[in-house]
């Protein structure tokens, strides 16, 4: 995992712009994807959207919104209602990680952005063999 004075650096580094790019791109692909399709609310993409990118702007060094509007992330509790077992994770991370590609962010940025996003992603297993090390 990258150190925390990485991790807040990367807004400074891409801004609002930034993540507007890349969680756009990475939502474009989620309506027609099979295994994560189904997981998102279809009349609500758009608030969805809003949420990630609200959480990455907060949690990467920028304006905390996200804490004004949702609270404390608990991430592992807002995703339990969702099955992601290794196979819906590592879909997840495909789809972040042609999004990444695509928002051709400056590679000091991807290279703090891409190792959380999979960590976290790692953690959000909720499903299957892996033993939940947090309860
Ligand atoms: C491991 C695969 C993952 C799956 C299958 C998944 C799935 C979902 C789904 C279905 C939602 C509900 C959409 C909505 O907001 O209406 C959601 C919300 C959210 N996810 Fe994920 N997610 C995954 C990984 C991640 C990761 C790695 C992060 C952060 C680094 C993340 C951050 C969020 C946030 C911030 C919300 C909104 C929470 C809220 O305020 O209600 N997710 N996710």
């Amino acid at each position: 995992m990258p150190d925390e004075a990485a991790i807040s650096s990367v807004y400074s580094l891409i801004g609002d712009a930034g993540f507007e790019r890349l969680v756009a791109a990475f939502y474009r692909q989620v309506p027609t994807d099979n295994l994560l399709g189904p997981l998102y609310p279809p009349e609500d993409l758009a608030g969805a959207e809003d949420r990630l990118r609200s959480f990455l702007i907060f949690r990467f060094g920028g304006p905390d919104r996200y804490l004004h509007e949702r609270g404390h992330p608990q991430l592992r509790m807002r995703h339990a209602p969702f099955a992601i077992d290794q196979t819906v994770r590592d879909r997840w991370v495909l789809l972040m990680d042609q999004a990444l590609v695509e928002a051709e962010l400056p590679a000091a940025a991807t290279a703090i952005v891409q190792p959380f996003l999979h960590e976290v992603a790692t953690f959000l297993i909720n499903r299957g063999a892996k033993p939940n090390l947090v309860s």
